[in-house]
């Protein structure tokens, strides 16, 4: 069913199969100058999703064919529509339906028959809801982009400066004392510090940006082939690395080595001062997730902070000791964010760390 629609303004979606209610609601929603748009069952619906995709959704939960539940299980679990607001039409009594609908993601419920001043109150909560989020969103995505600009912009005079240096040191160095013959060495790292702050810069709004490709990923290849990689980096410690029977999933390659990387990179770096460093990658699963676990014996962390650690340039360990950026954990969280997963790290001062990470179960193949 399709009503003269008020041009931008929010469209409601109405799905509900009782046509007393819908007229009731539309009524008042396009009195209050809202599009509406009716669907009466749940396959007429998904086809009006596809068209347009409304600002909000009041959907019945007793339909034939398909009730609200699936239909709020179907929308939720496709990203294209999982932000929308759904408020449930039920009756006030139906605790168990209401409860339902929160678990399954819905935002609000309102009950039947409508108390419209009630119904017209909760859809403009939600839809000014829906719109700070957006806004949020569009915000953080300029800051993004903002923080691109700037780290490359600044890469190029930095190269320029840690290759003038090299020509300086290669060319006067004999003119110079040993003073200056360490300030330019000074100079130089420096400046590479700068230029990899500036890479793990690149890398992180790479992440929010990159459009991800998801094929089958073998966990256990992927973490064997990327610690051999950082392992040739320091062939004379004594590590003893173990790898447990690791699931294969959908991922974004990319992305999952750069995960893979920045993990064990802190791993090695942090055990750095064991005589025999041990790192252990293992798994386990819920109902609903896979869960990796990287195991370290090394410097271990104060758990105090432990909810620092995933932001951008944090760090719990001084410079000259370990040296970094403190944005590889941050890669990580973006990371595990597009891949609809989590990340966390348990750990305890000079008794190692472990660094968790999920992604979901229905990512299986
Ligand atoms: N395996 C680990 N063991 C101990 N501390 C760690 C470990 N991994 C990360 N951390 C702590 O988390 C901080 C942030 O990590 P990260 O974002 O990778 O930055 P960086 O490694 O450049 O310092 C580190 O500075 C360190 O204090
Ligand atoms: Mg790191």
């Amino acid at each position: 069913m399709e009503f003269n629609q008020p041009a931008n303004q929010p469209t409601i979606l109405i799905i509900d199969d009782t046509p007393e209610h819908i007229e009731t609601a539309v009524v008042v929603l396009r009195a209050n100058n809202f599009n509406v748009r009716v669907a009466t069952k749940g396959s007429i619906a998904l086809k009006l999703l596809e068209q347009h995709i409304p600002d909000l959704i009041l959907l019945d939960i007793y339909m034939p064919e398909m009730d609200g539940f699936e239909i709020c299980q179907l929308i939720k679990s496709d990203p294209k529509f999982s932000s929308l607001p759904i408020i449930f039409l039920t009756s006030l009594t139906d605790e168990a339906s209401i409860s339902k609908g929160f678990t399954l993601g819905a935002q609000d419920y309102v009950a039947k028959p409508f108390n419209t001043s009630e119904l017209l109150a909760r859809v403009d909560t939600h839809i000014k809801l829906k719109k700070q989020a957006e806004s949020l969103q569009h915000a953080n995505k300029e800051l993004d982009s903002f923080c691109y600009s700037v780290a490359h912009d600044l890469k190029s005079p930095l190269l320029s400066i840690n290759k003038l240096t090299e020509y300086l040191a290669a060319d006067y160095a004999a003119n110079m004392d040993a003073e200056g013959r360490e300030l330019i060495s000074n100079i130089r790292e420096k400046s590479q510090e700068v230029v990899q702050i500036i890479d793990h810069l690149l890398d992180l709004s790479r992440m929010s940006e990159i459009k991800m490709s998801l094929t089958a990923i073998n966990l256990n290849r992927l973490f064997a082939e990327t610690y051999t990689e950082l392992v040739a980096l320091e062939p004379r410690r004594d590590i003893e690395f173990t790898l447990a029977p690791l699931p294969t999933l959908q991922g974004d390659v990319l992305m999952l080595k750069l995960l893979v990387q920045n993990i064990l990179a802190n791993a090695l770096k942090y055990t750095r001062h064991q005589a025999k460093a041990t790192i252990n990658v293992t798994a386990t699963q819920t109902d609903t997730e896979h869960i990796v676990a990287v195991q370290d014996n090394g410097v271990g962390f104060d758990m105090r902070y432990a909810a620092r650690l995933f932001n951008i340039f944090q760090r719990l360990h001084a410079n000259n000791e370990f040296e970094g950026s403190g944005v590889g954990l941050a890669i990580c969280q973006k990371i595990l964010k597009r891949h609809q997963g989590t990340a966390w790290m348990t750990g305890k001062v000079n008794e190692g760390a472990t660094f968790y990470f999920s992604l979901k179960r229905d990512d299986l193949t």
